[in-house]
């Protein structure tokens, strides 16, 4: 029912939006578009419009020969025209016989002839607002002949009295009348005499300045609105304070109304002044008769609901008491409210609710409470309401959940809660959001909450997880958002790995802003019914496949780090959104560039949203300029849109070139030279005595480095990885036995290999089996004199952090390491350095040894 409303609401909106901005000055369709077009007179329009558009011109003069007969027409609008006074002649629209909407509003001064509206026996809707018309709009007789009268807005005039001309009688089908921000004063002199015998859908006396009225004209008033019925009678913001309001409905004893709104309102006694009262069990006690289903005294100053307040309101269906200052409530403040389904708390000074608040709420299904300081609930507070179904507790202070009945709805964000442990809750919604929630091992509980199926769980604090159930099988869970928590940190302790694992019906998961930088395996299997899946704006880099259920079809990848994601792992999708990532625009990305070239996926986002960041060459350049044609030569080359300004400028270049080929070039030149001397002189180079290692060479990391490792080295030259590449290599994530103790295995990869291959970066430093398997590989050089080990250094680390470890420095004082370039262009050059490296038979001087042999005697004893 909500929904409804609200979706009406935006469509209104989104219809109220001025027409006038959409064209100007001409006709299409049987509209005519004139606003702003600087018109002194009505133009001529084709004879069949149905709405004609006439705001912002230059108007001053409507007279019964302005409109030529435009039988169609249904709506005109001509508010609001630059000049003033606009005067309005007699019969002016008798032309517009079929007129249904007329739009005079905010014209500022307005000169209406008693016969203006002659001739408009259709008319529906009157709009004359902002016109600053004075009583006599509604004692003469203006409105006369408009006998399908149905909506009359007269708000923001100058009215002063509310004594309509009979000719109201004869407008038997007026349904809204709109008063708002007038200056009636006394509503006791009234004579609504006219207006007898009508049902009004609305009628708004907002913003009058009906406080006037006073004590003794209120003791002798007659109801001014005897014999009138109301669905909606809006008399707030009058400054009524609690004696006004109790007059009133004194006065009206017996009228009735559908929905009544008193608010905005200065009742009660607001933070501290005792003298002014708040309502008490008199104060709508005149309306014990008049059948109110919705009642608002929202936006005031009541600081305590005083007990039987309502108790003459049998009949209420929803009442509002939101934006006041209610700090208290007292005992049986509710009691009589048998039919109440609806109570709106909001925004009010609550702390505490206790066993008897809402006593006597036999009916209701729906309590908004969100925004008070609520801290303390007692245990009994909401278990006697037997058809709640919506708690709105939003933004409060809550530790600790109270027993609910059997919800719908949970809405419990923005509170202190850290646990749900021994939480008695039943919902089909549970909305948590901002809460301080850690322990991921809390998931657990919740997934046993009868009946869940939505879960908001955004922006908390999970972060470590100690398991206190187990997992349970056929939830029911359909949506969950744990976006913007911290489960790098809980699953980087590989904890709580199955904590998905029986969530066989979810469908949509938020994991975005969890600076994800890697997932584990296994983490969503149990999804089987997974469509969406939000990991945006986290730090992924590598995506290993098989880690998505096939039942997955819109994926966000949006902000990680994906260097050159595999296609394969997209293939279920159906929209995918990988803006925004680090892709490194070498011959690795191939497979994905064809890929986003042809597939039928839909791409979130922009082409230009993915784009190079490496090299820095054509850093920002989108993957879609990119052309792959040179890659069977390594080699990723930019569309050539700017060959022309090359050929232009080429004199210039040629001189250029030669200068900086050598700084600039060197990373093509050595490609080139790669080429050619393949050409010449044959296939590889012969890998040497293959039966005597089972591998080229072991490559010794730090666990976090996997991900660069991978990309930046394992796949250029590992055979498994591509055919072309020449070696077989060893480590851990591929090569490792399971279950083998770790030292076992780094030494057995170390006999096994011709080479150790230790890329040192920070990780490496601070991870101490790399540097135990450093230290292994170098006691190889003494032991059976061969030089096996090969340090690569990767990133900006100094001489100073490489010497505080021992089996580093006995390293350089021997030997030569290599650096990572910081130069994507000498990467190739590295590589083949490396290669070289690799295959090399280095032999140990035997002099040295012996000498050596004693530094690392007293290492591995140190
Ligand atoms: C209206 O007049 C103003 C100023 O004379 C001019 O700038 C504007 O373009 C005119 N508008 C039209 C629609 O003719
Ligand atoms: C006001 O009320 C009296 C009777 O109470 C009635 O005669 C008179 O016509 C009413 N109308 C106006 C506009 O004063
Ligand atoms: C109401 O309508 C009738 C019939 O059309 C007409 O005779 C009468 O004068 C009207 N009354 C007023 C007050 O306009
Ligand atoms: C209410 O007004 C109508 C129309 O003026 C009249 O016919 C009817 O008798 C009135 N009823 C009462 C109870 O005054
Ligand atoms: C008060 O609540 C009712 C329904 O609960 C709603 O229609 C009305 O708009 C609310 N008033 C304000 C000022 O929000
Ligand atoms: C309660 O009133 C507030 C405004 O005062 C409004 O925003 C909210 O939607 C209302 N709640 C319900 C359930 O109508
Ligand atoms: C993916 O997430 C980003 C960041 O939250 C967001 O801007 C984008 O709209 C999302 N894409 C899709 C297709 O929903
Ligand atoms: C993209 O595909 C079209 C044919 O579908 C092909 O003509 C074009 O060359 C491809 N572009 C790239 C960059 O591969
Ligand atoms: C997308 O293309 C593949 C073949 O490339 C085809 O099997 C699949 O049905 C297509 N999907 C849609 C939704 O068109």
């Amino acid at each position: 029912m909500m929904l409804r409303q609200q979706l009406v609401l935006v469509f209104g909106i989104s219809l109220a939006t001025d027409p006038c901005t959409l064209r100007s000055c001409s006709s299409e369709a049987q509209v005519s578009w004139y606003c702003n077009c600087n018109l002194t007179d009505v133009p001529l329009v084709p004879k069949d419009t149905v709405k004609l558009f006439l705001t912002y011109n230059y108007i001053s003069q409507v007279t019964a020969t302005s409109f030529p007969l435009l039988e169609h027409l249904l709506l005109l609008e001509i508010g609001t025209q630059y000049v003033s006074p606009v005067t309005i002649g007699k019969g002016a629209f008798r032309n517009l016989p079929n007129l249904r909407v007329l739009d005079l509003g905010n014209v500022k001064i307005l000169h209406l002839d008693l016969d203006a509206f002659v001739g408009l026996p259709s008319l529906n809707v009157l709009r004359l607002f902002g016109n600053d018309l004075g009583d006599s709009i509604l004692e003469e007789r203006y409105f006369q002949e408009l006998v399908s009268l149905e909506e009359l807005d007269l708000s923001s005039n100058k009215i002063t009295r509310l004594q309509p001309h009979p000719l109201f009688y004869n407008l038997t089908v007026l349904k809204k009348v709109n008063l708002k921000f007038n200056k009636i004063s006394n509503l006791c002199e009234s004579n609504l005499t006219s207006f007898q015998g009508k049902h009004f859908l609305l009628f708004s006396l907002r913003s009058n300045y009906l406080y006037e009225t006073d004590k003794k004209a209120w003791a002798k008033c007659p109801n001014p609105f005897r014999n009138i019925t109301f669905q909606s009678l809006d008399i707030g913001e009058n400054g009524w304070s609690t004696e006004k309001v109790k007059y009133f409905c004194t006065a009206i004893k017996g009228t009735q109304i559908g929905s009544l709104t008193f608010g905005v309102h200065i009742m009660g006694s607001g933070y501290g002044f005792a003298n002014l009262k708040n309502p008490d069990v008199d104060t709508f006690a005149g309306l014990a008769r008049s059948d109110l289903n919705v009642l608002d005294i929202s936006h005031g100053y009541i600081f305590s609901l005083n007990s039987l307040i309502f108790q003459s309101l049998g009949n209420l269906d929803s009442l509002n008491v939101s934006k006041n200052k209610i700090n208290e409530i007292k005992n049986q403040a509710f009691f009589g409210l048998r039919n109440l389904r609806v109570l709106n708390l909001s925004s009010n000074l609550l702390g505490e609710l206790y066993d008897y608040t809402f006593e006597g709420l036999h009916s209701v299904i729906y309590i908004d409470l969100q925004q008070n300081h609520i801290g303390m609930i007692a245990e009994k507070s909401f278990s006697n309401l037997v058809n709640l179904k919506i708690i709105d507790l939003r933004d409060n202070a809550i530790k600790r959940l109270p027993p609910f009945p059997h919800l719908a709805s949970a809405l419990l964000s923005d509170n202190k809660l850290m646990s749900v442990v021994g939480t008695k809750i039943a919902a089909m919604q549970l909305e948590l959001e901002r809460n301080w929630l850690a322990n991921l091992g809390d998931l657990y509980i919740l997934f046993q909450v009868p009946d869940l199926q939505y879960i908001y769980l955004k922006q908390n604090r999970f972060s470590y997880c100690v398991k206190r159930h187990n997992v349970i099988e056929n939830n029911q869970l359909i949506y969950m958002d744990l976006g913007e928590n911290m489960l790098q940190l809980v699953w980087e302790r590989d904890l709580c790995l199955d904590v998905f694992r029986a969530l066989s019906k979810l469908q949509f998961l938020h994991l975005n802003n969890n600076y994800l930088s890697s997932l584990p395996q296994e983490i969503f299997r149990g999804l089987t019914s997974l469509k969406g899946l939000n990991l945006a704006s986290n730090l992924l880099s590598h995506l290993s496949p098989g880690l998505f259920p096939q039942s997955l079809t819109i994926l966000n990848l949006s902000r990680n780090q994906l260097f050159s994601p595999e296609p394969e792992v997209f293939m279920t999708l159906s929209i995918l959104d990988i803006t925004h990532n680090k892709y490194v625009c070498d011959c690795a990305l191939k497979s994905l560039l064809v890929w986003l070239n042809h597939t039928n996926v839909t791409l979130a986002g922009s082409q230009s949203d993915r784009y190079c960041v490496y090299p820095p060459a054509i850093a920002g350049v989108p993957l879609s300029f990119l052309t792959y044609e040179g890659c069977e030569e390594d080699e990723l080359l930019e569309e050539l849109s700017f060959s022309v300004f090359v050929f232009t400028s080429v004199t210039l270049l040629v001189f250029l070139t030669a200068v900086i080929v050598f700084t600039r070039c060197r990373g093509i030149c050595f490609v080139w030279y790669k080429t050619v001397t393949k050409k010449i002189i044959g296939s590889h180079p012969q890998v040497a005595d293959q039966s005597e290692y089972k591998y080229d060479a072991y490559f010794c990391y730090s666990k976090n480095d996997f991900e660069w490792v991978q990309n930046s080295l394992l796949k250029h030259l590992d055979s498994q990885y591509f055919k072309k590449n020449r070696f077989t290599l060893c480590f851990e994530e591929r090569d490792f036995l399971p279950g083998e103790e770790h030292i076992s295995n780094i030494r057995d990869a170390i006999w096994n290999s011709r080479k150790t291959v230790c890329i040192v970066t920070r990780q490496f430093l601070k991870d101490g089996w790399c540097v135990e398997a450093f230290n292994f590989a170098q006691s190889r050089y003494f032991c059976d004199l061969k030089d096996v080990l090969i340090m690569v250094v990767v990133g900006s680390l100094s001489q100073y952090q490489l010497m505080k470890h021992k089996p580093i420095r006995n390293f350089l004082q021997r030997s030569r390491y290599l650096r990572w370039p910081e130069d994507y262009q000498d990467v190739d050059w590295f590589l083949n350095n490396l290669s070289c490296q690799i295959l090399k038979e280095k032999k140990v001087p035997k002099k040295a040894s012996v000498i050596e042999l004693q530094t690392v005697a007293t290492v591995s004893h140190g």
